[in-house]
């Protein structure tokens, strides 16, 4: 983002009209002052998303996306926030004065270039007279040339040798070792990686940040030696093979998930390129956003082993409470998708993935583990672990569907199993913070200082009345977001919604402004509304001061501190009432 010029993007901005960009997309039917469309962020029915002209800004009340026209054209595509910019720009013929420099400009271009360095010395050595039992390992497994190309398989010798080799060029010893590629001590510079099969890892982008290298001469511990954690490789972020798979996925409007790295190389060489893998068994939010933003249907595949089947579970519950469109997997009869591959073949392979069956379908069976259902209390114990699963779903079929099949199986009463969805469901529903304008895990403090943030992004006239009654919140969360409102103000001597949308890069922020706007819009923006909210405000700091001295009060020993604090406590209670 900070590639393109604010001035830019407001330019865009005000060039296009979001109406006719989403009605690119998707279709908008008007309705009184706004537009309406089917929300495409989530599985809906009904056309919960509002497009409106005057604010240029959309918002679905339901699942409650909302943003400008970049972030429309960001998340509906799965492009990034420039490549928005970009998009739009060219669609309302706007020519960017940066538009010459982004590509180029790289904020990581030395490590980049010496990662790819390292990546073509360690490509070389298996090639090379010493990589020849790396090469036979590979082939061993049955991977073909193109594939160890495709994929860029290298090796490791059994010597230090990045440091000698690149000494000469002018990265220095400690991007070396900042980046893992080695160790430094008094006497020599060691390589992190010895003797291992190398397999690069990028970041999302395409760029190569780390590597995982496999032991291949004798089985030692780690069977997998990965990157540190480097100011270029987060583990937590990267998604082996996204970079490669990306349009394999769309075209296939399927992306398939796996654990390891082999198994994403194994698919993959046998011609099914839809696949990323997580490189061992959690999935971190990061790497559901990225996974997110392709918005296509995922098949989960993991291990055929008992930690693949746990992970299979926790997984499965990360993506079903992020709405996901997602299946299952589970093979027979060999370890993992790779070796699957090898011993049945493709064929046998897309049979499974053809039939990949519901998350429901695969709890079912994943609960009764361990369990007798010959048994009273497990059996019990069964029935209400299948339901406790079902209260979180959005979809009254499959709910009817399970209920059904339960009744069927284990000869238990409809009425019976209904009234226990029933009790969970309700309490799901007080545990769970609706979209509501009265969401309860707000209190009425936060939301009023929230409201008033909403009404200073929509204008100069607001800020104004903040800083005259209001000045400063007390409290950082939302200083935070109204130091933002304010620069920016000060900046550009105007404010709109869907400019300021555009302009805070923190992504918690952005987050945060986003559920705002999501939930405020729609209030009424005038003086009188503002300036009730202020006294409000006033009103509710001073209950809490109250409050926090009672609360001294009680705490305090000494009797004259008590009696100045008393005092304070009457003059402020005055005030109030
Ligand atoms: P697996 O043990 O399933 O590896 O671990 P694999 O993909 O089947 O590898 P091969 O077939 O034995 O070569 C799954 C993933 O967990 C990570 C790796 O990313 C691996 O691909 N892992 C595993 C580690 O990081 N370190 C380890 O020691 C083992
Ligand atoms: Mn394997």
């Amino acid at each position: 983002m900070s590639l393109i010029s604010q001035e830019d993007i407001n330019k865009v901005r005000n060039s296009a009209n979001i109406v006719d960009v989403i009605g690119n997309y998707i279709s908008l039917t008007p309705k009184g002052k706004n537009f309406f469309a089917v929300c495409p962020f989530h599985e809906d029915h009904n056309p919960s998303m509002s497009v409106s002209p005057d604010k240029q800004i959309y918002r679905c009340f339901v699942c409650g996306n909302t943003g400008n026209v970049f972030t429309f054209v960001e998340k509906f595509l799965g492009i990034s926030f420039a490549e928005a910019v970009f998009m739009v720009a060219k669609a309302c013929g706007v020519t960017l004065s940066s538009e010459q420099t982004l590509k180029k400009e790289d904020k990581f271009q030395k490590e980049h270039e010496l990662m790819a360095l390292v990546l073509k010395i360690y490509q070389n050595n298996l090639h090379a007279y010493e990589g020849e039992k790396a090469l036979a390992y590979l082939q061993n497994r049955g991977l073909l040339d193109d594939t160890i190309k495709e994929f860029e398989i290298g090796l490791s010798l059994n010597k230090n040798i990045l440091h000698d080799l690149l000494k000469e060029k002018e990265y220095g010893d400690k991007m070396l070792e900042d980046l893992g590629l080695i160790n430094c001590n008094e006497k020599e510079f060691l390589d992190v990686f010895r003797n291992r099969i190398l397999f690069p890892i990028h970041d999302l982008n395409g760029y190569v940040v780390g590597f995982t290298g496999r032991c291949y001469l004798t089985d030692i511990v780690p069977k997998y030696l990965n990157t540190k954690e480097t100011y270029l490789f987060k583990k937590g972020k990267v998604l082996f093979n996204y970079h490669r798979a990306r349009d394999a996925i769309r075209l296939n409007k399927t992306l398939i998930l796996v654990e390891g790295n082999m198994d994403a190389i194994r698919l993959s060489s046998v011609g099914i390129k839809n696949v990323v893998a997580l490189m061992g068994t959690s999935l971190t939010k990061e790497q559901i956003e990225a996974l997110k933003k392709l918005r296509v249907h995922l098949i989960l595949m993991l291990d055929n082993d008992d930690a693949g089947e746990s992970a299979t579970y926790s997984i499965g519950n990360l993506l079903e409470e992020q709405s996901f469109s997602f299946s299952v997997v589970r093979l027979n009869g060999a370890k993992d998708p790779d070796e699957y591959v090898v011993q049945f073949g493709k064929e046998a392979m897309m049979n499974n993935l053809e039939k990949s069956f519901s998350f429901m379908d695969f709890k079912l069976n994943y609960l009764k583990k361990n369990k007798n259902l010959d048994e009273i209390s497990d059996l019990s114990e069964y029935i209400k672990s299948v339901i406790a699963n079902l209260k979180k779903s959005q979809d009254n079929v499959l709910k009817e569907v399970t209920l059904q099949k339960l009744v069927k199986d284990y000869n238990i009463s409809y009425d019976v199993l209904r009234e226990q969805l029933g009790t969970e469901e309700k309490l799901e529903k007080m545990e769970k913070k609706p979209l509501t304008k009265n969401n309860p895990r707000i209190n009425g403090y936060d939301k009023l200082c929230e409201t008033i943030l909403f009404y200073m992004m929509n204008g100069g006239d607001f800020i104004r009345l903040f800083q005259n009654h209001i000045g400063v919140f007390p409290e950082q969360k939302h200083r935070l977001i109204a130091n933002e409102i304010l620069y920016y103000y000060e900046k550009y001597k105007t404010i709109c919604l869907a400019d300021f949308i555009t302009y805070i890069e923190t992504n918690d922020l952005k987050d945060k402004i986003l559920e705002i706007i999501s939930r405020e819009e729609g209030v009424e923006l005038n003086n009188e509304v503002m300036l009730e909210c202020i006294k409000l405000f006033d009103l509710k700091v001073k209950e809490r001061k109250i409050s926090e001295i009672k609360e001294k009060i009680k705490n305090e020993f000494d009797v004259y501190k008590k009696m100045e604090l008393t005092k304070k406590l009457t003059e402020l209670k005055k005030e109030v009432f």
